[in-house]
């Protein structure tokens, strides 16, 4: 196992996600644990990078003890700067410029024991660069093993001891090979063995939880019938069978059928304990009349949250009575490394684009009132992990590769007001825009693709009569991270062939469109 020691870098969880792409265990810490607490020896360290100063006071360091373990340790940006730092802290000082973005690294080749870190990689790499302190001398013992135009030390390490530092990113996909000096690093200087597998993580996981859960508190957790959802509730009934307590709500904003369909796959497939509760009457009553996008957002988020509250208590209540279950102490939510780092960012200037995050989704009341505790299993993964972990859990493909659908359902797909009618008519427009986007066989070309209704109606002929009908917008794009997207590029017959049908089948349709925005400037959903 590869220790990775955060100082708080967005891209901190990169690092482990690069080692498990290339099966090499890995556990992240804070960059203050104290060595004395951990159980087990690393094989190597990782420093990972950081936004604070590394000389400013009460700026976060590692614990000294790091050193002395005697394996090796690869310092990344502000952890380069903490290598140098822990020598001498005249090592690193303030910048004059911000350097960020793409520098090309000139690898110079020094001896065996320095050469290690970039050894396979050639003359010179393309890397990524975000930082604004920089060494301004080189730690004693310490050779130059990167330069770039902007930075003398872009690679260092130490003559003698497994010591390295760079100053760029080889986690993120900007440094193409960056991997394969992740490689050299944990496989061919620490000597991880490249073995791990996301079975592992299943083992791991389900072990974790029961731990973290003992063998008497319940869990509860809403699942929505998506990927996430179902994974993590999988993985909470493999740790605890039916001391886990699904809920998923109808919150009426549903595509067709589709909470009957989450009921059979969940409870009769995957056995989950899972119960449905219709709340369509409720949430559509509270929609009456609303037409503000972040008002809509915020009524089925409260909504939501009152029902399921109640849920929790009923469900406190019934273990109550249950001779071997204890208290329902724990709330199970399907968070993801991306939804983590897009709600960090959230307090930057992209704080109000849009509330739609998951993150910290039950209000403090029911949190702290209630005393739950949050429990992420798949906080780590990334999406297709998180599909890989599906399939390990036997979920089913259709529902594994399944397009994200977001918790407000289509009343963000739906511009303008929510109405029984209005809903209907999207969700049939969707069936089939879906449908045939399955029959073509193009579902895995897609990210993500709906159809969604536009606010007014406009003027169509249908026979010999003028009728005044609603215009359904169809959206489909490709995207590797949702956080920018392009639209897909159908065959055009098949898009009228689409657009035919909608307007046949659909009653009160009389025009269709495509929506041809990338993201940004428009988003994947409509509001
Ligand atoms: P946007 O529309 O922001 O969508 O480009 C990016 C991804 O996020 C999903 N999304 C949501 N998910 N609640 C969710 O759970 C929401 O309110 C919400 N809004 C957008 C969207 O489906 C896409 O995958």
């Amino acid at each position: 196992t590869i220790l990775v020691l955060d100082f708080g870098s967005q891209t901190s969880h990169l690092i482990l996600r690069r080692l498990r792409a290339l099966r090499v265990y890995a556990e992240m810490l804070p960059c203050t644990a104290k060595l004395a607490d951990l159980t087990w020896k690393p094989k190597g360290i990782v420093l990972s990078g950081g936004p604070s100063s590394v000389y400013d006071e009460g700026s976060p360091h590692v614990d000294p003890a790091v050193f002395e373990l005697g394996v090796p340790i690869l310092g990344i940006c502000y952890g380069c700067q903490e290598i140098a730092w822990q020598s001498n802290s005249e090592n690193v000082a303030r910048g004059t410029a911000r350097e960020y973005g793409h520098a090309d690294v000139t690898i110079h080749k020094v001896d065996s024991h320095a050469d290690r870190l970039f050894a396979g990689l050639g003359e010179t790499m393309h890397a990524y660069m975000s930082h604004f302190d920089k060494l301004v001398r080189l730690p004693e013992g310490f050779v130059v093993v990167a330069k770039t135009a902007n930075s003398e030390f872009a690679g260092i390490a130490h003559q003698t001891k497994p010591i390295f530092g760079v100053q760029f990113h080889p986690e993120l996909e900007h440094t193409p090979r960056g991997k394969e000096l992740l490689r050299n690093f944990s496989v061919d200087i620490c000597g991880a063995q490249p073995n791990w597998e996301m079975s592992d993580f299943i083992e791991q996981e389900i072990t974790r939880i029961r731990k973290l859960v003992g063998d008497k508190a319940q869990v509860i957790g809403a699942v929505s019938g998506g990927v996430d959802s179902t994974v993590a509730a999988k993985l909470m009934t493999e740790a605890i069978g039916d001391r886990f307590h699904a809920v998923h709500i109808d919150n009426g904003l549903m595509r067709l059928n589709e909470s009957e369909k989450v009921k059979v796959t969940l409870k009769e497939h995957l056995g989950i304990n899972l119960t449905v509760i219709d709340g369509t009457k409720l949430f559509l009553d509270r929609l009456k009349g609303v037409t503000e996008p972040e008002k809509k957002r915020k009524i089925i988020g409260e909504t939501f949250i009152d029902l399921f509250e109640e849920e929790a208590i009923r469900i406190e209540k019934e273990a109550e009575n249950t001779p071997n279950a204890g208290k329902v102490s724990w709330f199970l939510q399907g968070t993801l490394y991306p939804d983590v780092i897009e709600s960090l960012s959230f307090k930057g200037p992209s704080a109000t684009i849009k509330t739609h995050h998951n993150v910290g989704g039950l209000p403090k009341r029911m949190m702290d009132g209630q005393g739950l505790r949050l429990l992420e299993p798949l906080r780590e993964l990334f999406k297709d992990e998180v599909r890989d972990l599906g399939r390990r859990l036997k979920i089913h493909e259709d529902l594994v590769n399944r397009f994200p659908f977001p918790g407000p359902g289509i009343g963000v797909r739906i511009l303008g007001e929510c109405t029984p009618e209005r809903i209907e008519i999207a969700r049939q427009a969707d069936n089939i825009f879906i449908s045939m986007i399955k029959e073509a066989n193009i579902y895995n070309e897609i990210s993500q693709a709906y159809a969604g209704l536009d606010t007014s109606k406009a003027v169509g002929v249908m026979g010999d009569t003028r009728v005044y009908g609603y215009i359904i917008i169809l959206r489909a794009v490709t995207t590797s991270d949702f956080m920018s997207a392009e639209p897909y590029e159908f065959p055009f017959a098949l898009l009228k062939a689409i657009a035919r049908r909608i307007v046949n089948e659909v009653d009160g349709v009389s025009r269709v469109t495509y929506d041809l925005s990338s993201k940004p400037p428009g988003t994947i959903e409509l509001e």
